[in-house]
């Protein structure tokens, strides 16, 4: 039997308020290894046991001092700024995504990752992206004219609506210039990919070589396979045509260093385009998939974005200028994103021995930032796990540590693509509540699973009902 929500809950509040939404039930105390495994492969964020959403600092016994949780905001801000350059990239990441991303920005350390940062850092700007938004308004457009037809009254996918939405938005903007085909090819190489990493995490931790057979490697190595072929196959026609699609990869074969002239090689070209294939979507999917979740369980929260689009927007088309004005429906993806940080877990790995909290690890320490927790911590946040999107009001906002709310991460490797998400996401929602009513049972409380993104285990059935 259905049991949603009824219309006396959509004025209400107050009948929600001590709602707790899905959360991880971690372990009491850290696992011993043989526990710890099957844990971590269910699901990374079940490793992480209780203490560490109460203490500044974790460092689990079986692993002799060389692995830490870290939570405490002054000592991320040591980890990501005031002493980045003792740590880098950690081997996990490199093993994760060097198939799909190798020699690209997100797994490049020093003076190379300094230098690709530079050259990609103006195509982010907010100014430039901005210029996005009439190509967001038509994926939105395309998706609530879908839904229009083909959903009145059906239970659906909501993540997969997101997946395709943001993969819409993707190759639209960043990737204008590929074909349909060759983005069906990346929307599934990259998702397959991503779905399947715990096991090569685990290896990793377990220092199991890289060859070693485990049952997801063969789908791993075709999707990556496809996913390099496909986009080398996309930078060799822009090269042809002389960068003239406009599309990411054409502004990256342009792009000059203005001190070296030197510009990035196909290979490295092919490199960030899989990054931002791989970063650039799922991420921002699963803020909105998790936002739409919220606000179909609270449905004030729907009103209140409705009533935010209807004084800002009116009717009409959503543009950059009404951007900024959406500051309600910014507060609830902020609180999503609290809650359920799309990319739930940050890590480095120290380069030499290094101090932190009073504590010395040696270099080669695997160094945890479980954003996760963090924003859930119980020494930084009041009723942490409840979802209350007026902790986001601009005056309250303020007052949070820049490490203490990171779901883009802090310091020099804050996510590049941060305002192009954020723009993405705030015209995406308002435009959605706008056109729809998001319904979900009240049964249907997926617990959040991390496959590099923070997924829904078992998906995101919600019924959206368009409006006139
Ligand atoms: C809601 C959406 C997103 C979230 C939550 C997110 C989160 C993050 C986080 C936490 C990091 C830092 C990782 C670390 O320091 O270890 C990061 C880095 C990165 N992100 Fe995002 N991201 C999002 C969207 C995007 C988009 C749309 C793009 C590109 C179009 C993108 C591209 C990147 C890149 C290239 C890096 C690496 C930057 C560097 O190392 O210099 N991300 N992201």
């Amino acid at each position: 039997m259905s049991a949603e929500l009824s219309p006396a809950d959509l004025a209400s509040p107050a009948a929600i308020s001590s709602w707790i939404p899905p959360r991880v039930q971690p372990p009491r105390a850290a696992l011993p290894l043989w526990r710890f495994l099957p844990a971590f492969l269910k699901n990374p964020l079940r490793g992480i046991p209780e203490p560490v959403y109460h203490e500044a600092m974790f460092v689990p016994s079986s692993m002799r001092g060389r692995m830490a949780w870290i939570t405490d905001p002054g000592l991320v801000e040591q980890v990501l700024l005031r002493q980045a350059d003792k740590f880098s990239k950690t081997e996990v990441e490199r093993r994760i995504f060097e198939p799909i991303v190798g020699g690209g920005i997100l797994t490049a350390n020093g003076q190379d990752w300094r230098w690709q940062r530079r050259l990609l850092a103006p195509l982010f700007r907010p100014s430039e992206l901005l210029t996005f938004v009439p190509q967001m308004t038509v994926a939105l457009d395309h998706l609530l004219a879908r839904w229009a037809t083909d959903t009145q009254g059906r239970v659906r996918r909501i993540d997969d609506d997101m997946t395709d939405l943001t993969f819409d938005v993707l190759t639209s903007t960043l990737f204008a210039g590929c074909t349909e085909a060759e983005g069906t090819v990346l929307k599934s190489a990259t998702g397959k990919y991503l779905e399947r990493t715990s096991w090569e995490i685990a290896f990793e931790i377990l220092q199991f070589p890289k060859w070693l057979w485990h049952p997801y490697k063969r789908e791993m190595r075709r999707a990556a396979h496809d996913l390099q072929s496909t986009l080398t196959g996309l930078v060799a026609r822009e090269r042809t045509k002389g960068w003239a699609s406009g599309g990411l990869g054409a502004k990256l074969g342009a792009a000059v260093d203005p001190d070296t002239g030197q510009s990035m090689s196909d290979a490295m070209i092919v490199a960030n385009l899989g990054t931002f294939a791989a970063a650039g979507h799922e991420t921002t999917a699963k803020a909105l998939t998790w936002a739409l979740y919220l606000i179909a369980r609270v449905p004030h929260w729907q009103n209140q974005i409705r009533d935010e689009v209807a004084r800002v927007v009116g009717s009409g088309v959503i543009e950059a200028r009404h951007i900024d004005d959406l500051v309600v429906t910014r507060q609830v993806l902020e609180e999503a994103m609290r809650l359920y940080p799309p990319a739930p877990v940050m890590t480095r790995q120290a380069i030499e021995e290094v101090t932190l909290g009073g504590r010395t690890f040696a270099a080669g320490s695997l160094i945890v930032i479980p954003v996760y927790v963090i924003q859930r911590h119980r020494a930084l946040w009041e009723r942490p796990d409840e979802f209350d999107p007026t902790r986001f009001a601009p005056e309250r906002a303020k007052t949070y540590l820049r490490t203490q709310f990171m779901p883009f991460g802090f310091g020099p490797r804050i996510c590049i693509g941060m305002s192009f998400a954020m723009i993405e996401a705030t015209l995406l929602l308002a435009g959605m509540v706008r056109g729809a009513d998001f319904f979900v049972d009240k049964n249907v409380a997926p617990e959040p699973l991390s496959r590099v993104t923070l997924r829904p285990r078992g998906g995101m059935p919600m019924r959206v009902a368009t409006r006139k």
